[in-house]
C-alpha cells in the first residue's frame, strides 16, 4: 500500500485514541518548548503535529504556531481541543511545506519522522531546512547497546507503524548532519526512551 493511503488510514484510524495513548509523553511537551527561549511573537511550525499537544505547549508560551498534518481525522481533534487564538492547523504534506523560505524562526517534529519511509524523511528535513534555520527533532532514543535495541524494538513495534523498524535502523545524528544541520544541544524525555534535538542550519558545507 501507498504511504499516503497507509498514514491518513493508519492515524486516521487511532486518531480518537491518539491523546490517551500518547499520554505518558505530556511531560515531554513543555521540556520542548523549555528549549525556546525567546520573545513573543516567534513563528513556530509543528510539523506532522497530530493531534497538536506540543503546538499548545507552543502557544501557551504566547508563540504563532502553525500545526501542520496529513491526516484530517487527527487536526479536527487537534481543532476541538484549541483555545489558543496564536494556533492553527493546515492539512498538508510535510514533504511540500507551504511556506516560504525561512518564514519560520523554529520548526519542530515530535514522533513524526519514526512513521514515514526513509526517502520521505529525508525530503521532510530538507524543507524543515527550507522553511527554518532552527529545528527541534523529539523521537525515540534507539539503544546502542544490542540487546537494549532489540528489547526497545521488539516492545515498540508492537504497537508503532509499520516505518518504526526502519526508523530504529537509522543513525539520526548522522541523519541531521547529511541535512546541513549542527546540533547545539540534546536532551532526554521518559528516563532515556526519547531524545530531543536542537540544531541550527549550517551556514556552509553540509546539504544545500
Ligand atoms: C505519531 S503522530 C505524532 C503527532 C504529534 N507530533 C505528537 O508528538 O504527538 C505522527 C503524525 O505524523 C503525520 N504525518 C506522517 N507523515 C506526514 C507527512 N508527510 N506530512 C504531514 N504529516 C505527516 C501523521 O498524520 C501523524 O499525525
Amino acid at each position: 500500500m501507498d504511504y499516503y493511503q497507509y498514514t491518513r488510514g493508519w492515524f486516521g484510524k487511532w486518531a480518537r485514541f491518539y491523546n490517551f495513548i500518547a499520554l505518558p509523553l505530556t511531560g515531554i511537551r513543555e521540556k520542548v518548548a523549555d528549549l525556546i527561549d525567546a520573545e513573543d511573537k516567534i513563528k513556530i511550525l509543528d510539523v506532522c503535529t497530530g493531534t497538536g499537544t506540543q503546538a499548545f505547549a507552543f502557544a501557551r508560551r504566547n508563540y504563532e504556531v502553525v500545526g501542520l498534518d496529513l491526516t484530517r481525522e487527527m487536526l479536527k481533534i487537534a481543532e476541538k481541543k484549541n483555545k489558543f487564538e496564536n494556533v492553527q492547523f493546515v492539512v498538508a504534506d510535510a514533504t511540500k511545506i507551504p511556506f516560504e523560505p525561512d518564514y519560520f524562526d523554529f520548526a519542530c517534529i515530535s514522533f513524526g519522522l519514526h512513521d514515514m519511509p526513509h526517502e520521505v524523511r529525508r525530503h521532510v528535513l530538507d524543507e524543515m531546512r527550507r522553511v527554518s534555520k532552527k529545528i527541534i527533532v523529539v523521537d525515540y532514543h534507539i539503544p546502542k547497546n544490542r540487546l537494549h535495541r532489540w528489547l526497545h524494538v521488539s516492545f515498540t513495534s508492537l504497537y508503532e507503524s509499520e516505518y518504526y523498524r526502519d526508523f530504529a535502523k537509522r543513525d539520526i545524528e548522522e541523519l541531521l548532519r547529511e541535512h546541513g544541520f549542527h546540533i547545539v544541544k540534546e536532551a532526554y524525555g521518559l528516563i532515556d526512551f526519547v531524545k530531543i534535538f536542537l540544531c541550527e542550519r549550517e551556514s556552509f558545507g553540509g546539504k544545500g
